[in-house]
């Protein structure tokens, strides 16, 4: 048995030690956003973020992450409430088939708690980890631009109330 933080529920999960985070999370969990392709770390759709720090999922096993808090894409927004990332992401079409999408927005949002005000190089330096077989960089790039400048907004609302 696994005790596990995800997307601030404490969640308990029976499970063979030896299995990826990825896979539980996805199979066990039904959390889907967690996208897994390669499966050997390389291209990180299936980023979630374990304490706070981008993680591939496909590579940790699920014991490790016991006791940390997990966040997968559905923790930090719903279709009725997205998040600044998410709307940023539409309103810039930043994909195409959109499989890679939850794995950029994860990183993302990790990158913007760090550099609330990159430039694009800076961006385009953060998501390497990520592929798109889309290739839609020059438009993931300025979805994360445009959601840093959403961000910067909202928590300078924040500070003016
Ligand atoms: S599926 Fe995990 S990095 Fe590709
Ligand atoms: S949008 Fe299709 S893989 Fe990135």
């Amino acid at each position: 048995m696994t005790m596990l933080k995800v997307n601030n529920r404490t969640l308990e999960v029976t499970s063979r030690p030896d299995r990826t985070l990825a896979d539980v999370l996805r199979n066990d969990l039904g959390l889907i956003g967690v996208r897994v392709s390669c499966s050997e770390g390389e291209c990180g759709s299936c980023t979630v973020l374990v304490g706070g720090e981008p993680c591939t999922s496909c590579l940790m096993l699920v014991n490790q992450a016991e006791g940390q808090d997990i966040t997968t894409i559905e923790g930090i927004g719903s279709q009725d409430d997205l998040h600044p990332i998410q709307q940023a992401f539409i309103e810039e079409q930043g994909f195409q088939c959109a499989f890679c999408t939850p794995g950029f927005i994860m990183s993302a949002k990790a990158f913007l708690a760090e550099n609330p005000n990159p430039t694009a190089d800076e961006v385009s330096v953060a998501m390497s980890g990520n592929i798109c077989r889309c290739g839609a960089y020059p438009y993931i790039v300025r979805s994360v631009l445009r959601a840093a400048e959403k961000l910067r907004k909202s928590s300078g609302q924040q500070a003016a109330e």
